[in-house]
Formats: structure tokens, sequence, C-alpha cells
């Protein structure tokens, strides 16, 4: 009785110092591990920031080549940097005015910056034409034919426009350069517009 008492005891400090052992080691790999992680993920970051930096570089120069590339429209478009339009000298509905534009690979005019409305403002003499801006969907929420973001991007509204005077929801750009909400049945010219195409200079 007394031998297996001891032995018992023998165990049992055995067992202690095992797990204590046990604790001291898991605690040495939670610290190595974490030191690891911390690394890792500076790593991590520093690859996507160089990964960004290349990115942007690698835009920069593809815009610098492209402007260096000649760029061509056929006949009757006139150009604009790396865009090509269409100003019709006949006239239809919004809908119809939008058919037209894609039997020829182009849609109705998306203008994008202030430069593009300078440029079209140029050509419109004196005549009213059809954009590719529509609320149709859902009034007073205008959206441009290529998927443009509407609310981020130029406008340039005729004072008191759009006015929805009687269930305008198709935009025209006035001979003056405005714009103007009108019902999309009107009967106006139409501005298409698609990529230029390039010939290697
Ligand atoms: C109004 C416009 C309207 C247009 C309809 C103009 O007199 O100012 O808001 O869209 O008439 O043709
Ligand atoms: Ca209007």
């Amino acid at each position: 009785m007394k031998m297996a008492e001891t032995d018992f005891k023998m165990d049992l400090a055995q067992l202690q110092s095992n797990v204590t052992l046990l604790f001291s080691l898991m605690k040495i790999v939670e610290t190595d591990f974490k030191k690891n992680n911390a690394q890792l993920q500076s790593n991590v970051t520093g690859l996507s920031e160089k990964t960004n930096r290349s990115l942007s570089e690698l835009r920069n120069h593809i815009s610098q080549l492209k402007k260096k590339l000649l760029w061509k429209c056929s006949e009757h478009w006139r150009r604009f940097q790396q865009k090509c339009y269409y100003f019709s000298s006949d006239s239809k509905s919004w809908t119809e005015a939008q058919r037209s534009c894609a039997s020829m690979d182009a849609n109705l005019l998306v203008i994008n910056k202030p430069e593009e409305q300078g440029f079209v403002k140029k050509w419109l003499q004196h005549k009213d034409y059809w954009i590719g801006l529509t609320d149709s969907i859902a009034e007073g929420d205008w959206r441009w034919m290529d998927g443009t973001d509407y609310n981020s991007s130029v406008k340039f509204w005729k004072k008191g426009e759009p006015n929805d005077a009687s269930n305008e929801d198709c935009a025209e750009i006035y001979g003056d350069g405005g714009w103007n909400d009108q019902s999309c049945d009107a009967s106006l010219h139409w501005i298409c517009e698609k990529p230029a195409q390039f010939v290697s200079p």
C-alpha cells in the first residue's frame, strides 16, 4: 500500500512537469506563429502596393502609346481624340435613332467630359440632336447608354431642365449646346459615337 502511494505521487509529479513543459512549448509555438503572421501580413501589403504601382505605371504607358497611334474614322464621321462621331442629317424618334447608331456599330452620343461637349458643340450648326441619355426606366433616374455613371459625370442641362414638361424621358442637345429632356417620340437629328480605328504610325 505504501509502495503504491509513492509510485502514484511520482507519476503525478512527472505528469505535472510534462504538462508544464507542454505549456511552455505551446507558448513558444504561439509566439512564433504570431511573429510569422505579422511578417506575412506586411509582405502581402507591400506586394499589393507594388502591384498597384506597376499597374498604374502600365496604364499610363498604354495611354501614352495610344496617343502616338494614328486614329481614323470612316467617311461622314468626325474624329475627336480616340472616338468617331456621326451627326445625322435626317430625323427620327430616340429609339429609332439609337437603332440607327447600333446598325453602324455605334451608340447614341455619351458626353463624358467638358472637352467632348466642347467638340460636339462646334458641329451642331444650330440643329437639335438626340444624345444617349434617358430616364425612361424610372422618372428622374437618368442613365447614359454605355453605363457611364450619371450622378458623377458632367452635365450641361439648360437652366430649368430637365423638367419632364410633357412626359419627357429622352435627352437632346440644343443647337446652342444646352441639354433638354424631350418626348422620346419627337423627331430629331441624332449623334452616334464609336471608338476610332488605329493605324500604326
Ligand atoms: C421647354 C422644354 C420642353 C420643350 C418641349 C420647351 O419650351 O422649355 O422644357 O422640353 O419645350 O418641346
Ligand atoms: Ca424639357
